[in-house]
Protein backbone atom coordinates (compact mmCIF):
# COMPACT_ATOMS: atom_id res chain seq x y z
CA UNK A 1 0.00 0.00 0.00
CA UNK A 2 1.45 3.03 -0.77
CA UNK A 3 1.99 5.76 2.10
CA UNK A 4 -0.81 8.20 0.67
CA UNK A 5 -3.24 5.21 1.16
CA UNK A 6 -2.19 4.26 4.54
CA UNK A 7 -2.62 7.83 5.56
CA UNK A 8 -6.37 8.10 4.04
CA UNK A 9 -6.47 4.63 6.24
CA UNK A 10 -5.65 6.53 9.58
CA UNK A 11 -7.61 9.36 8.71
CA UNK A 12 -10.45 7.67 8.11
CA UNK A 13 -9.61 5.38 11.57
CA UNK A 14 -9.65 8.58 13.36
CA UNK A 15 -13.35 10.07 12.01
CA UNK A 16 -14.75 7.71 14.63
CA UNK A 17 -13.44 9.78 17.44
CA UNK A 18 -15.24 12.80 15.72
CA UNK A 19 -18.45 13.77 16.71
CA UNK A 20 -21.16 16.15 14.80
CA UNK A 21 -21.34 19.58 17.47
CA UNK A 22 -18.02 19.03 19.19
CA UNK A 23 -15.02 21.48 19.56
CA UNK A 24 -12.14 19.92 17.26
CA UNK A 25 -8.74 20.79 17.56
CA UNK A 26 -6.82 20.32 13.81
CA UNK A 27 -3.09 19.75 13.46
CA UNK A 28 -1.25 20.12 10.20
CA UNK A 29 0.26 18.33 7.59
CA UNK A 30 -0.47 15.87 4.80
CA UNK A 31 -1.91 13.21 7.44
CA UNK A 32 -4.50 15.69 8.50
CA UNK A 33 -5.52 17.03 5.17
CA UNK A 34 -6.39 13.51 4.40
CA UNK A 35 -8.47 13.67 7.54
CA UNK A 36 -10.45 17.23 6.51
CA UNK A 37 -11.17 15.28 3.15
CA UNK A 38 -12.30 12.43 5.17
CA UNK A 39 -14.41 14.84 7.25
CA UNK A 40 -16.08 16.53 4.26
CA UNK A 41 -16.87 12.96 2.31
CA UNK A 42 -18.46 11.75 5.54
CA UNK A 43 -20.55 15.13 6.55
CA UNK A 44 -19.38 14.72 9.87
CA UNK A 45 -20.10 18.25 11.26
CA UNK A 46 -18.25 19.67 14.17
CA UNK A 47 -19.43 22.63 16.29
CA UNK A 48 -16.37 24.61 15.11
CA UNK A 49 -12.89 23.86 14.81
CA UNK A 50 -9.59 25.51 16.26
CA UNK A 51 -6.61 25.09 13.73
CA UNK A 52 -2.92 24.97 14.04
CA UNK A 53 -2.09 26.50 10.73
CA UNK A 54 -3.07 29.19 7.80
CA UNK A 55 -3.01 26.30 5.74
CA UNK A 56 -5.24 24.18 7.73
CA UNK A 57 -7.67 27.25 8.54
CA UNK A 58 -7.73 27.85 4.76
CA UNK A 59 -8.65 23.68 4.06
CA UNK A 60 -11.50 23.29 7.12
CA UNK A 61 -12.63 26.88 5.55
CA UNK A 62 -13.00 25.33 2.15
CA UNK A 63 -15.17 22.27 3.41
CA UNK A 64 -17.44 25.01 5.26
CA UNK A 65 -16.33 24.24 8.91
CA UNK A 66 -16.16 27.13 11.18
CA UNK A 67 -12.65 28.27 12.27
CA UNK A 68 -12.68 29.39 16.06
CA UNK A 69 -9.79 31.03 18.06
CA UNK A 70 -8.77 29.08 21.26
CA UNK A 71 -9.23 32.19 22.84
CA UNK A 72 -12.97 32.00 22.55
CA UNK A 73 -13.32 28.42 23.63
CA UNK A 74 -11.76 26.95 26.84
CA UNK A 75 -10.52 23.65 26.40
CA UNK A 76 -10.94 21.61 23.64
CA UNK A 77 -12.35 17.91 23.87
CA UNK A 78 -10.39 16.43 20.93
CA UNK A 79 -6.78 17.34 18.71
CA UNK A 80 -6.01 15.15 16.12
CA UNK A 81 -2.79 15.64 14.45
CA UNK A 82 -0.28 14.00 12.78
CA UNK A 83 3.64 13.72 13.85
CA UNK A 84 7.55 12.92 12.15
CA UNK A 85 8.31 9.93 14.33
CA UNK A 86 6.46 8.28 17.52
CA UNK A 87 8.65 6.08 20.25
CA UNK A 88 7.13 3.44 21.84
CA UNK A 89 5.89 6.01 24.98
CA UNK A 90 3.47 7.84 21.89
CA UNK A 91 6.22 11.01 22.29
CA UNK A 92 6.64 12.65 19.01
CA UNK A 93 8.45 15.17 17.20
CA UNK A 94 7.05 17.38 15.09
CA UNK A 95 7.17 20.48 13.18
CA UNK A 96 8.12 19.40 9.40
CA UNK A 97 5.56 21.54 8.48
CA UNK A 98 6.73 24.37 10.58
CA UNK A 99 3.44 24.81 12.68
CA UNK A 100 4.82 22.98 15.95
CA UNK A 101 3.84 26.30 18.68
CA UNK A 102 0.26 26.44 17.56
CA UNK A 103 0.03 22.63 17.57
CA UNK A 104 1.57 22.34 21.05
CA UNK A 105 -0.64 24.98 22.36
CA UNK A 106 -3.71 23.63 20.96
CA UNK A 107 -2.49 19.72 22.09
CA UNK A 108 -2.02 21.18 25.98
CA UNK A 109 -5.34 22.85 25.83
CA UNK A 110 -7.26 19.34 24.74
CA UNK A 111 -8.92 17.12 26.72
CA UNK A 112 -7.80 14.07 24.42
CA UNK A 113 -4.79 14.18 21.67
CA UNK A 114 -5.39 11.51 19.15
CA UNK A 115 -2.15 11.24 16.68
CA UNK A 116 -2.68 9.64 13.36
CA UNK A 117 0.19 8.00 11.42
CA UNK A 118 1.62 5.30 8.98
CA UNK A 119 3.37 2.69 10.39
CA UNK A 120 6.86 4.68 8.58
CA UNK A 121 6.93 7.36 11.68
CA UNK A 122 7.45 4.82 14.59
CA UNK A 123 10.32 3.87 16.61
CA UNK A 124 11.73 2.49 19.59
CA UNK A 125 13.50 5.41 20.70
CA UNK A 126 13.30 9.20 18.85
CA UNK A 127 16.23 9.33 16.71
CA UNK A 128 16.01 10.13 12.88
CA UNK A 129 13.84 12.83 12.67
CA UNK A 130 16.02 16.33 12.70
CA UNK A 131 14.16 18.26 15.88
CA UNK A 132 12.72 21.19 14.49
CA UNK A 133 13.20 24.19 16.92
CA UNK A 134 11.15 27.70 16.58
CA UNK A 135 12.94 30.98 17.38
CA UNK A 136 12.93 34.52 17.29
CA UNK A 137 14.85 35.85 14.45
CA UNK A 138 17.11 37.73 16.46
CA UNK A 139 18.31 34.77 18.69
CA UNK A 140 18.98 32.24 15.65
CA UNK A 141 22.31 32.46 15.68
CA UNK A 142 22.30 32.00 19.42
CA UNK A 143 20.07 29.59 19.39
CA UNK A 144 22.27 27.90 16.85
CA UNK A 145 25.25 27.86 19.14
CA UNK A 146 23.61 26.40 22.01
CA UNK A 147 22.32 23.32 19.76
CA UNK A 148 25.75 23.09 18.92
CA UNK A 149 26.73 22.72 22.81
CA UNK A 150 24.11 20.34 23.44
CA UNK A 151 25.48 17.71 20.54
CA UNK A 152 23.14 18.98 17.76
CA UNK A 153 23.80 20.05 14.47
CA UNK A 154 21.17 23.43 13.65
CA UNK A 155 20.83 23.64 10.17
CA UNK A 156 18.18 26.96 9.33
CA UNK A 157 15.64 25.83 7.36
CA UNK A 158 15.86 28.04 4.45
CA UNK A 159 13.27 30.16 3.02
CA UNK A 160 10.74 29.56 5.69
CA UNK A 161 8.73 31.82 8.12
CA UNK A 162 6.31 29.95 10.30
CA UNK A 163 2.91 31.56 11.24
CA UNK A 164 3.96 33.56 13.89
CA UNK A 165 6.61 35.02 12.03
CA UNK A 166 9.67 33.14 13.19
CA UNK A 167 12.46 30.88 12.25
CA UNK A 168 12.69 27.19 12.17
CA UNK A 169 16.44 25.58 13.01
CA UNK A 170 16.28 21.68 12.38
CA UNK A 171 18.94 20.33 14.65
CA UNK A 172 20.16 16.82 13.71
CA UNK A 173 22.22 14.51 15.99
CA UNK A 174 20.96 15.49 19.36
CA UNK A 175 20.37 12.60 21.92
CA UNK A 176 16.75 12.02 22.53
CA UNK A 177 16.61 9.03 25.43
CA UNK A 178 15.15 11.15 27.78
CA UNK A 179 13.30 13.49 25.47
CA UNK A 180 11.52 15.09 28.56
CA UNK A 181 14.59 16.62 29.64
CA UNK A 182 16.00 17.69 26.35
CA UNK A 183 12.41 19.64 25.67
CA UNK A 184 12.67 20.98 28.92
CA UNK A 185 16.26 22.07 28.24
CA UNK A 186 15.96 23.44 25.22
CA UNK A 187 12.57 25.65 25.71
CA UNK A 188 14.37 27.34 28.48
CA UNK A 189 16.96 28.72 26.49
CA UNK A 190 16.13 32.32 25.62
CA UNK A 191 14.97 33.18 22.25
CA UNK A 192 13.49 29.49 21.52
CA UNK A 193 9.61 30.03 20.84
CA UNK A 194 9.42 26.06 21.48
CA UNK A 195 10.61 22.85 20.64
CA UNK A 196 9.00 19.60 18.20
CA UNK A 197 9.36 17.47 21.30
CA UNK A 198 5.94 16.32 22.31
CA UNK A 199 7.12 14.53 25.38
CA UNK A 200 5.70 16.41 28.19
CA UNK A 201 2.78 16.52 26.60
CA UNK A 202 2.15 13.22 25.07
CA UNK A 203 0.20 11.75 22.17
CA UNK A 204 -2.87 10.22 24.61
CA UNK A 205 -3.32 7.67 21.89
CA UNK A 206 -1.64 7.01 18.45
CA UNK A 207 -3.50 5.46 15.66
CA UNK A 208 -0.80 3.74 12.77
CA UNK A 209 -1.31 2.57 9.69
CA UNK A 210 0.08 -0.53 8.70
CA UNK A 211 -0.08 -3.13 5.87
CA UNK A 212 -2.71 -5.52 7.99
CA UNK A 213 -4.55 -2.93 9.32
CA UNK A 214 -4.66 0.42 11.66
CA UNK A 215 -3.50 -0.31 15.39
CA UNK A 216 -4.11 1.40 18.19
CA UNK A 217 -1.60 2.72 20.87
C1 LIG B 1 3.45 20.08 11.14
O1 LIG B 1 4.18 21.11 11.69
C2 LIG B 1 3.90 18.77 11.71
O2 LIG B 1 3.98 18.71 13.09
C3 LIG B 1 3.08 17.64 11.18
O3 LIG B 1 2.17 17.15 12.12
C4 LIG B 1 3.98 16.57 10.80
O4 LIG B 1 5.01 17.15 10.03
C5 LIG B 1 3.31 15.43 10.05
O5 LIG B 1 3.05 15.79 8.74
P1 LIG B 1 2.66 14.73 7.64
O6 LIG B 1 1.33 14.20 8.02
O7 LIG B 1 2.64 15.52 6.35
O8 LIG B 1 3.73 13.68 7.62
Amino acid sequence: MSQDRLKIEVAKAALRYVEDGMLLGVGTGSTVNALIDQLASAGIRPEAAVSSSEATTERLKAIGIEVTELNHTGDLELYIDGADEVDAHKRLIKGGGGALTREKIIAAASRKFICIVDESKCRPVLSEFPLPVEVLPMARAYVARQMIKLGGQPELREDFVTDNGNLILDVRNLDLVDPVRVETDINQIPGVVTCGLFARRAADQVLVATESGIETR
